[in-house]
């Protein structure tokens, strides 16, 4: 499944980003934000669902996909502005917006801090909470042996966190396809976007700022963010919808697409 790419270059670093953008022409936007460290690519069968009825767009966060780096130390933040500036570029003044992971961390930090442009939310295997001392360690000890090991070896360390154990079984062309995505990333973008991970703030004490619909799904059998991160949200979002994908570990829209597009639709459907 290929999607014609377009590239844009943004003010910020006048950096080249990335992107998809298919379906009609004015019709309802959805921008799609990727985790780490993947890119627009794993949206590929959400694209296919929503471009007869909605004007899709996923792109490559800087760094990763075939978006460019620039020269700014990457954070959360700066991913933000690169969204409000990609929208800008692309004259998108409102639209909703769905991250897996750590788009999800992004999504939630733009719709926080930017309320205005957003009409909807739609939260993938991700979290409010900041990294804790172990896990900024963790993220470390990552660099470490990427710097010594390599992309490859990191890869499949990488892999054996991001599934359900059934999905080695009857996923094998996804799980290949997300090899290559993480291959495919440079050992300096991996190392940065590790670091702007590491450091990133909290978003749960703003949850409840939260007013427009959020939808909240993660897969059963996610480890990296599991459903009681999921759950811990959903509380305190005010009328925001849960729902676990059954068949899914962290890549539950790669794993689940039937379900996950189910319930996408069936949300963004009732946003008006
Ligand atoms: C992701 O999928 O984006 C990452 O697992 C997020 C993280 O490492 O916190």
């Amino acid at each position: 499944m290929h999607h014609l790419e377009n590239h844009i270059r943004i003010p910020i670093n006048n950096l080249k980003v990335s992107y998809t953008d298919e379906g009609k022409n004015g019709a309802r936007v959805i921008i799609f934000i990727h985790g780490f460290p993947f890119n627009k690519s794993m949206w590929n069968m959400q694209v296919e669902a929503l471009k007869q009825n909605y004007r899709v767009i996923a792109f490559d966060i800087r760094g990763q996909g075939n978006s460019h780096a620039g020269n700014d130390d990457f954070s959360i933040e700066l991913f933000v502005k690169d969204l409000l500036s990609l929208m800008d570029a692309l004259k998108i003044d409102k639209t909703m917006l769905c991250g897996l992971s750590m788009g999800g961390y992004i999504a939630l930090n733009a719709v926080e801090n930017y309320p205005g442009h957003f009409k909807a939310l739609i939260l993938s295997d991700t979290n409010c909470l900041a990294d804790t001392p172990e896990a900024k360690e963790k993220r470390m000890n990552t660099i470490e042996s990427i710097r010594k090991s390599g992309v490859e070896k990191y890869a499949d360390e990488s892999i054996k966190n991001l599934f359900a154990p059934e999905s080695f079984k009857t996923k094998k062309e996804e799980i290949g396809e997300v090899r290559e995505m993480i291959i495919n990333t440079s050992e300096q973008s991996l190392v940065n976007t590790l670091i702007a991970l590491s450091v990133r703030k909290e978003t749960c004490s703003r949850l409840q700022e939260i007013k427009m619909p959020v939808l909240i799904m993660v897969g059963k059998e996610d480890k990296i963010t599991p459903p009681s991160a999921a759950q811990l949200m959903h509380e305190k979002i005010k009328g925001s919808f849960l729902y676990i994908i059954e068949h899914a570990g962290h890549l539950s829209n790669m794993e689940n697409p039937d379900e996950f597009n189910v319930q996408l639709e069936k949300f963004i459907s009732s946003v008006h």
